[in-house]
């Protein structure tokens, strides 16, 4: 998979990956990730990327051609499955999202700034908008990252044991049952006997149980849907 990051502040998506799985995934090459300076492709000497809007307001608009001169350049390149906007005006990001984001060959993910995009960015290049929630952040790089990382992990060979992606919350619709280690027994407080049974037919049952309770007390919204 190819990520194309495109940003006014690329400095800040450098640490997300630089550590860690998502490190370990890209110098094993299952994912490529390209970060793009936007004022790269500003068309002034200034090297300007945003203006004033139109009819008045406060707050900068980024601008179309400096966008659209990199993402040109970039589907010249190579086809694209999606180019992404991050907006807080778009959908709701979830697993679902990240499911299927992680079968795509090659996405192009915008980051906004100040007020966001001219908007026949939206209408004319851009092919899906994503929210990470419902609160505003001062760019779409932090959000980006977030997209990224939930994504990345899927892709077949990111994580030591590929069953771990597949047991995470919401990978079957519910929130993941508790989880133990050692020691057994710290300051009194005990892990569950059954673990310990070797039983792993009841502790699947315990498992699921636990998991579905879980659900139940903390997202019935999502509960409520795996009924529907
Ligand atoms: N840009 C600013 N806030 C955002 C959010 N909540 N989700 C995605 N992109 C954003």
């Amino acid at each position: 998979m190819r990520i194309d990051i495109i940003s006014v502040v690329p400095e800040l998506l450098k640490s997300p990956f630089d550590s860690s799985i998502l490190k370990r995934a890209i110098e094993g090459g299952l994912v490529e990730v390209h970060i793009h300076n936007l004022r790269d492709y500003a068309v002034d000497n200034y090297k300007s990327i945003d203006d004033y809007q139109f009819g008045g307001g406060a707050g900068m608009v980024m601008m179309a051609e400096p966008i659209d001169k990199c993402v040109e350049q970039l589907k010249s390149e190579r086809d694209y499955d999606e180019i992404i906007y991050m907006t807080p005006d778009g959908e709701p990001f979830n697993q679902n999202t990240a499911n299927q984001l992680s079968l795509f060959k090659n996405i192009i993910i915008l980051c906004g700034h100040y007020k966001g995009v001219d908007q026949r960015v939206r209408d004319h290049i851009v092919t899906k908008e994503i929210s990470i929630g419902d609160y505003v952040l001062s760019g779409g790089e932090l959000a980006a990252a977030v997209v990224c990382d939930a994504v990345i992990r899927l892709i077949p060979g990111v994580l030591g044991n590929e069953t771990s992606a597949l047991t995470d919350s919401f990978q079957d619709g519910l929130l993941a049952p508790p989880i133990y280690t050692r020691p057994r027994s710290y300051k009194g407080w005990d892990v569950p006997e059954l673990l310990f049974s070797g039983n792993f037919h009841a502790i699947e049952a315990w498992r699921e149980t636990e998991a579905i309770a879980r659900t139940k007390a903390r997202r019935p919204d999502l509960w409520e849907e795996d009924e529907a």
